[in-house]
């Protein structure tokens, strides 16, 4: 049997190359970083409940008519999705002030901002993936002014819909970030939600008690990750309530 081809090793994932043109196998392994890679571990059963909990959230944003790149999951740790030419940038949505943006503006965390905010990083971990503004994204060519408009909806989107699902379940969307990918039909390209939608990528705090269930358990030292991860997968429905932890992978299918 041929070896298949790996595309690409990112911190969390391993892109691979799909079964069909077009397509890529997305890999999510165990591996937690944080700080730009600063802080290193391997957390037992994460990328489990990463490959999970994204095939909830773009298989949900599939059904509202919001473009993902996810086609379906393979295995437990693997799912297909359309291959994608990825824009420079981490798009980041706040609902409350939290991590560099309470620290850079000095506000406490926790504080609801007066409307969604939405953020650009350059993708770029030799430079920390510093925040940019759309004259420099104009300016440098890493999206046209008409990609920028349907970043934003995309975005907004996102939120709205991650904002409505976490809320049903008691948690609050603190933020999130998101990664765009361009796909091309034809002579037409259009963009669309890549990449994960995971606690990795998101601040989740319960709305009783503020608990945090997301990748600041790991940042921060707080308590067991997996755990944390857990709790979000069984308040969503998408692990029964009544199962063994993630690491006995055999009850996961
Ligand atoms: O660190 P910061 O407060 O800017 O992060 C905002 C949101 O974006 C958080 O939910 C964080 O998990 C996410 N993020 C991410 N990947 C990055 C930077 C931020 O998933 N490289």
């Amino acid at each position: 049997m041929a070896r298949r081809k790996m595309i690409y090793e990112g911190k969390a994932k391993i892109i691979y190359e799909g079964t069909e043109p077009g397509t890529i196998v997305q890999y999510f392994k165990d591996d937690a970083t944080a700080f730009n890679a600063q802080k290193k571990d391997v957390i037992e059963g994460k990328g489990v409940l990463n490959n999970r909990l994204s095939e909830y959230f773009m298989t949900g944003l599939n059904q509202i008519g919001v473009p993902t790149h996810f086609i379906k999951r393979l295995n437990m740790r693997e799912q297909l999705c359309r291959q994608v030419e990825i824009v420079p940038l981490e798009v980041i949505v706040r609902n409350y002030a939290a991590g560099t943006m309470s620290k850079r503006l000095g506000i406490d965390e926790g504080t609801q901002l007066p409307r969604p905010i939405v953020e650009y990083c350059l993708k770029d971990d030799s430079l920390g993936d510093p925040l940019v503004t759309e004259e420099h994204i104009a300016a440098f060519g890493w999206a046209s002014q008409q990609d920028m408009e349907d970043i934003l909806s995309l975005a907004l989107r996102v939120n709205d819909f991650m904002s409505g699902v976490m809320m049903a379940v008691g948690i609050r969307l603190v933020d999130f970030k998101i990664e765009i990918g361009r796909v091309y039909d034809g002579d037409f390209q259009r963009l669309i939600v890549a990449d994960e939608i995971s606690p990795d990528s998101c601040r989740l705090w319960d709305i009783e008690t503020g608990q945090k269930l997301d990748k600041d358990v790991f940042r921060r030292d707080l308590g067991s990750l997996t755990d944390a991860y857990t709790e979000v997968a069984k308040r969503l429905g998408v692990m029964p309530k009544t199962s063994t932890p993630i690491t006995k992978p055999t009850l996961i299918n």
